[in-house]
């Protein structure tokens, strides 16, 4: 949540830092700004909405090779120009952007900042205004930074401009992303390495509590001891390509059709010198060790811990349970004697998943992440990393993420199987190639899949999703998507349980989707769509080559029925695709979202 950027040095700072926000827009859109400076001091510039409304208001003429900005996620304080950052000292001196919650901002108010008068209602302002009181006392910049960066309690990335200074940016992290970027007579600031790839791919990760000064020619790492401390750089592996929409009118439909390539991409990741699927040997072990495996996840990720659950106990017989990580780290369940954590996060950077990483980390537990952004908090953090290999995933509605999530989590479970000496009774190899081809097909479906779309979806405020056992996973994955970018109230209920109370909601040409690709509950589902239609629902079968009947509205083709979540769940990110174009709504950014929540 929130997107920063930074960038000081010989060229002009402004388009630099656009472009950067640009990029950065998928943790937030509510406002963004940009505070530049050079010798006439430091000038604001921040508007409500999008980076282009920022773009339109930018005074062109203004010269400054240094600069920091911002795309705000709002959490404290509406979405309003005032509440937008840059935030300013009461003098104009201090100038600041800030990613993650201060926690105790009401109590700093009121024990050192009673006689100032707040221009927003952010808890970011705080922190501003404390570092200008320490400088009123005497300290010096850096002194009083680190002195404000001790005082707060929760999560910051920040990026700081010094009227008086105007040579150097400083920079703080605890808990929320952030990294230096490295140049030639310039240096940069920004939440990930993709924002600022336009101009470097050397980076500086950041540990939590340390503070930074960032020259163009120097960075200098302090923890918040003023300690100072060794990096080295790494060089981020993102080309400018992989983050350009080409032909598509969004990146979500792009990353949609990315899917069937993307899993023979994984399968030829996860395959050994002699075209075995292989995990690393640490992590098999660490699975044989473990008596039970949590998996922590939040909302598409922990759709896909579902499934995973289902995979890791037919094919390698290891019982697993599945939590949300916000409810997680607060209400731990009574663990099992040898409990092993896996992670899902196609960020790696989710908050509540992280604060739970931190939790079972303290009480001495292994912990693996499977993420898609290589260097993400999550991935640095655990034991053992999993890479899904799935290339950027900008929309903020996840699609090949969840998919490329749940072919890791097979192949995790087909190796863990394999290596006890059993078989798991699958030629994963083969199934999932199968798979990829079925998702080909299905890509190839756009027309009949919009069709659909617009005769359930076009005008309904509510519909259901209903499955039984893995469908009925896939089914909450459908509803999520659904709502999220077309905001229809969508709803995803296992098929049997409608009838204790929910189905009091049918009314008459209420949707409902029925996915029936199970043989076993494949009459109970069916006997489930009857229920409802007989209270006026409008029902859309989805079944499968094998299973069908005349009354159902699409086929799928067949693949293992283990892994049918793998196709099924595009004809639900098709769906809610095509029901938000018909809606006008707009689908790579849905209102209220991020893509990256850094907040818990
Ligand atoms: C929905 C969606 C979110 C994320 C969730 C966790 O389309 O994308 O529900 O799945 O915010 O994010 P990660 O996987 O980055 O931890």
């Amino acid at each position: 949540m929130c997107g920063i950027t930074g960038y000081i040095g010989t060229e002009e700072s402004k388009e630099i830092l656009l472009r950067g926000l640009e990029k950065l827009e998928y943790r937030g859109y509510d406002s963004a700004g940009i505070a530049v400076g050079n010798k006439d001091g430091v000038h604001i510039y921040k508007e409500k909405g999008r980076v282009a409304n920022l773009r339109e208001a930018i005074d062109s003429d203004i010269s400054a090779q240094i600069g920091i900005g911002h795309t705000r996620w709002a959490t404290h304080g509406k979405p309003t120009r005032d509440n937008a950052h840059p935030h300013q000292s009461a003098s104009k001196r201090f100038t600041l952007v800030h990613n993650g919650v201060i926690e105790n901002y009401m109590m700093l108010k009121s024990n050192y900042l009673q006689d100032v008068h707040f221009q927003s209602d952010t808890d970011t302002e705080v922190i501003v205004q404390l570092l200008e009181k320490f400088t009123e006392q005497g300290m010096g910049t850096e002194e009083a930074f680190l002195k404000t960066l001790n005082l707060l309690d929760g999560s910051y990335a920040i990026a700081l401009l010094d009227q008086e200074s105007t040579d150097v940016i400083y920079v703080a992290k605890n808990k929320s992303p952030i990294l230096i970027g490295v140049g030639n007579d310039f240096n940069v600031v920004a939440s990930d390495a993709m924002a600022m790839i336009h101009v470097t791919d050397s980076y500086m990760e950041l540990m939590d509590k340390e503070m930074v000064t960032v020259k163009k020619d120097s960075i200098i790492i302090k923890n918040l001891e003023g300690e100072k401390q060794d990096r080295a750089t790494y060089k981020a592996e993102i080309h400018e390509g992989d983050i350009d929409k080409g032909i598509y009118p969004h990146f979500m439909l792009k990353e949609i059709d990315e899917q069937p390539l993307m899993i023979r991409k994984i399968i030829r990741s996860y395959q050994n010198e002699n075209e075995q699927l292989s995990v690393k040997s640490d992590i098999i072990s660490a699975m044989k060790e473990a008596s039970r495996i949590y998996i922590i996840a939040c909302g598409t990720s922990y759709h896909a811990g579902l499934v995973g659950k289902q995979f890791m106990e037919s094919l390698a017989d290891i019982p697993v349970e599945v939590h949300v990580a916000s409810e997680f780290s607060y209400n731990m369940p009574l663990l099992s004697a040898k409990p092993l954590f896996l992670f899902i996060s196609q960020s790696g950077e989710t908050a509540d998943s992280r604060t739970a990483l931190v939790r079972v980390k303290e009480m001495g537990f292994t912990t693996i992440t499977i993420t898609n952004v290589p260097g993400s908090t999550l991935s640095r953090e655990a034991d053992y990393t999993m890479y899904l290999h799935a290339g950027p995933e900008l929309a903020v509605a996840s699609t090949k993420a969840y998919s490329a999530q749940l072919t890791v989590l097979a192949i995790l479970a087909d190796v863990a199987s394999t290596s006890n000496g059993k078989s798991s009774g699958i030629n994963l190899i083969s199934e999932l190639s199968i798979i990829a081809n079925a998702m080909e097909v299905l890509c190839n479906s756009k027309t009949e899949i919009e069709k659909i779309a617009t005769q359930y979806l076009s005008t309904t405020r509510n519909c259901f999703f209903i499955g039984r056992g893995i469908d009925y996973f896939v089914s909450l994955e459908g509803a999520l998507k659904l709502k999220e970018i077309s905001y229809i109230q969508a709803e995803g209920f296992a098929g049997g349980e409608l009838k204790h109370g929910t189905i009091a909601l049918i009314e008459e040409g209420t949707p409902v989707i029925a996915l029936a690709t199970q043989d076993k509950v494949n009459l109970s589902i069916r006997g489930n769509v009857k229920e409802v239609a007989a209270r006026g629902a409008n029902p859309c079968i989805i079944s499968m080559e094998g299973l069908e009947t005349d009354e159902d509205r699409f086929v799928l083709p067949k693949t293992h029925e283990l892994l049918t979540p793998l196709i099924s769940v595009i004809t639900f990110q098709l769906l809610a695709y095509y029901a938000a174009l018909h809606r006008g709504c707009d689908i790579d950014k849905p209102r209220n979202l991020a893509k990256s929540v850094t907040v818990e």
